[in-house]
């Protein structure tokens, strides 16, 4: 059994340096300087912390056959079958226990450490899979055999710091262990640390992660902004869910005056599972306060059957004043072998919190011909060239991905329950954008129609610009909704203001690398976006206006500015707004960087190369996440001021470009230090018109 600390013990034991929350609490925060007086003789930890002898030497197989010498490995990085799990396995030294390597994932085993004194923090690098109950790295107080502390992995390889506030057993025999009780899966461990070694690594401070840092969400008195702050790795001004895991935005209206945010949510796991809908409410866009959770999964007993409320669209029965969601039933055939898999339904709020589902369920009860892909993610519009509701729903059959188009016949003081089916709205010529378009939004904007889905299993976003005419979508347009690598699922509504807003997943598909995990959270949702038709014809976004309201200080603007060859320091900051307007004509130099995320151990850097009017995001130095460079080339500006609006969120970046370019990727920082934001330049100068520093605070009311 794990034994729980109280919460107040954890943040008593962490508060050396404490930060001062948005309620005016203070928060734990590591210590970030040495200086705790000790060395690591005086904490010795246990025996061959870091496989360093290439066995297991001081260590103990208690049981099974998942662990043995042969667990222990100098391989350096790794590559499996699934999606990207590619990438280092971050081990410190050469040697690091993979525990898949004695006897593959069927063993099942523990394995145990020396004895050793506790010390006041322990940290170690935990990989491999997400389990808590079987698949975990633990510390164990000997005297009674006690399991103290533990920790599962996050479903991905390469190796994660956690950080244990151990004080309560300071000075008491302890030993590590680890438990692979499960047969499909492994658990990798390295570097076992004690002391202020645990804490501290050349200079820097690792940041404290782990399941054991995040209190029970209603376990203090602590507000949402306070309770969010905790956590070095969690998004401040955007939507997490405190504890599971999310993927698409949905439900998104302006009812009652009030933003609705919802989103596919599992609270059980930070994985995917059946499919429930978080929901969350805002006056003003950009600060959101948590509402209960507005759909619940059909078959919650059985938490292997996935069946769940998939992704959906909100509208609001002008007659009665209702809020309406129509979103897909997906049920899990292998459960329900006589269902069909997806259909649409809808459920109705008249107070904006509590939703009955309709008993018309379900409101399309199969799919039209042609669509053995799939039949998911229903949007409902108002189409103006006949002034009736419409709906567009994501399918495709073997050739290609396809949008299909319906048309309510309901009488217009009802639900909107009865559905004609009106034909294809648009389908792809070929293979080439997948065979299943998910999520489609269609709607008008300025003198067009846009057309965005998402390409399911590449998890690529696109969108179409052209004309539309009652029943068929002509293209004149194609491009990527976004150029960065974490941005799915897009959703789109029209607010009181008439202003066309997105929301995206900051997620993809195709990662394996959810560092969160570790914090028991996975999934964020993007700021609240506004869209326009560029320049080219294309479909741009840029943040909402209201994202100044979350301003937490005064804004530190430098004006005119030539950076020279070298390197200048703009601030630092995990939480903040960089907007930058360089002038094109007077910079000499052929780039520039902006590093993000920047310590002396690691970085993001975003390059614009001034000859080819590239801007390439470049994450292979950047911590835990995903790893990779994308690019996209800017449009010439007319009045050769390239301008950038980046949102620095802790694990979370929005780069917004004035040609309405975005770019979306999460950075998961190793260190306490990664938050400098500076600008460096080579071989002649780039000239800002003016860089602007605003540091935003909590979006949590
Ligand atoms: C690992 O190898 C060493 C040296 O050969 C041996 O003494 C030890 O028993 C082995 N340990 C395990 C768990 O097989
Ligand atoms: C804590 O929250 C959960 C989920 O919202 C709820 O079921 C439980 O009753 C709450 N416990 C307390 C002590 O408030
Ligand atoms: C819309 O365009 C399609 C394709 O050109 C045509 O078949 C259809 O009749 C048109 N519909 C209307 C309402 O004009
Ligand atoms: C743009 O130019 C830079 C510098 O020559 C080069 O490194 C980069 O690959 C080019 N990008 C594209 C998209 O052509
Ligand atoms: C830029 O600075 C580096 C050293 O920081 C120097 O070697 C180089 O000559 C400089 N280049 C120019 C064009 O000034």
């Amino acid at each position: 059994m794990t034994k729980t600390i109280p919460y107040k013990n954890v943040l008593l034991g962490l508060l050396s340096l404490a930060s001062v929350l948005p309620d005016g609490t203070t928060a734990a925060v590591l210590p970030r300087t040495a200086g705790c007086g000790c060395h690591s003789n005086h904490h010795p930890g246990p025996e061959n912390p870091s496989f360093e002898t290439g066995d297991l030497s001081g260590w103990t197989v208690v049981s099974g056959t998942a662990f043995g010498n042969a667990s222990v490995t100098t391989t350096a990085s790794y590559k499996s079958g699934s999606f990207n799990q590619v990438g280092p396995l971050n081990q410190v030294g050469k040697q690091f226990l993979w525990g898949m390597l004695q006897d593959g994932d069927a063993a099942v085993g523990t394995l145990r450490s020396s004895t050793f004194r506790a010390s006041s923090t322990m940290s170690f690098l935990v990989g491999g899979g997400y389990d808590p109950a079987n698949l975990y790295v633990g510390v164990v107080l000997e005297r009674d055999g006690t399991l103290l502390f533990s920790q599962t992995a996050t479903n991905d390889e390469a190796l994660i710091r956690i950080v244990w506030d151990t004080s309560a057993y300071a000075g008491q025999n302890v030993y590590m262990v680890v438990v692979d009780t499960s047969t499909q899966g492994h658990i990798n461990l390295d570097d076992v640390r004690t002391g202020c070694h645990a804490l501290h690594d050349g200079g820097l401070s690792f940041n404290a992660l782990g399941q054991h840092n995040q209190p029970p969400q209603n376990s203090t008195a602590l507000s949402a902004a306070s309770l969010y702050a905790l956590d070095p790795i969690r998004p401040q001004f955007h939507y997490t869910p405190y504890q599971g895991w999310i993927n698409d935005p949905a439900g998104l209206i302006q009812w009652g005056g009030k933003y609705h945010l919802f989103n596919q949510f599992n609270p059980v796991a930070p994985l995917w599972g059946p499919m429930h809908w978080s929901h969350a409410e805002s006056t003003d866009a950009v600060h959101w306060r948590e509402l209960p959770v507005a759909l619940y999964p059909p078959y919650p007993d059985n938490p292997q059957d996935t069946s769940g409320r998939y992704t959906g669209s909100a509208v609001l029965n002008k007659d009665t004043g209702a809020l309406q969601l129509i979103y897909t039933d997906a049920t899990n055939v292998i459960w329900h072998p006589k269902a069909v898999a997806e259909v649409v339904s809808s459920a109705v709020s008249s107070d904006g919190i509590n939703f009955d589902l309709s008993n018309s369920n379900p409101i399309i009860a199969a799919p039209p011909p042609d669509s053995a892909s799939g039949f998911r993610d229903p949007k409902v519009f108002w189409d103006p060239t006949d002034n009736t509701w419409k709906m567009v729903v994501g399918s495709g059959d073997s050739r290609s991905g396809k949008v299909q188009l319906y048309k309510s016949t309901s009488p217009t003081s009802s639900e909107l329950t009865a559905w004609e089916y009106v034909g294809v709205l648009h389908q792809g010529d070929d293979s080439s954008r997948g065979t299943m378009w998910e999520c489609p939004n269609f709607f008008p904007i300025g003198d067009k129609w846009a057309l965005f889905y998402g390409q399911d299993k590449a998890s690529v976003g696109w969108y179409e610009v052209g004309t539309y005419n009652g029943t068929t979508f002509t293209s004149e347009k194609l491009g990527l909704l976004d150029a960065g690598p974490d941005s799915y699922a897009a959703q789109w509504f029209v607010d009181d203001a008439a202003r066309n807003l997105l929301v995206t997943w900051m997620g993809s598909w195709t990662t394996s690398k959810w560092p969160s995990r570790v914090n028991g959270w996975a999934g964020a949702q993007s700021l609240m976006r506004e869209l326009f038709i560029r320049e080219d014809g294309g479909l741009g976004q840029k943040v909402v206006d209201e994202v100044s309201l979350l301003a937490s200080g005064p804004a530190k603007s430098l004006g005119r500015t030539d950076v020279h060859n070298g390197t200048m320091t703009v601030g630092s900051s995990n939480t903040a707004r960089l907007q930058a307007s360089i002038d094109l004509v007077a910079s000499t130099a052929p780039a520039f960087t902006i590093e993000l995320f920047a310590s002396k151990a690691e970085s993001v850097s975003l390059v614009y190369s001034f000859g080819n009017r590239s801007l390439t995001l470049d994450t292979t130095r950047a911590g835990y996440g995903q790893a990779g460079k994308w690019s996209a080339t800017i449009a010439k500006p007319a009045d050769n001021r390239l301008s950038l609006d980046i949102l620095i969120d802790r694990s979370s970046l929005e780069i917004f470009v004035g040609d309405g370019t975005a770019m979306t990727a999460t950075v998961f920082p190793r260190y306490q230090e990664s938050n400098n934001i500076r600008i460096v330049c080579r071989g002649g100068k780039t000239v800002f018109d003016d860089i602007v520093l605003t540091p935003l605070g909590s979006a949590w009311v």
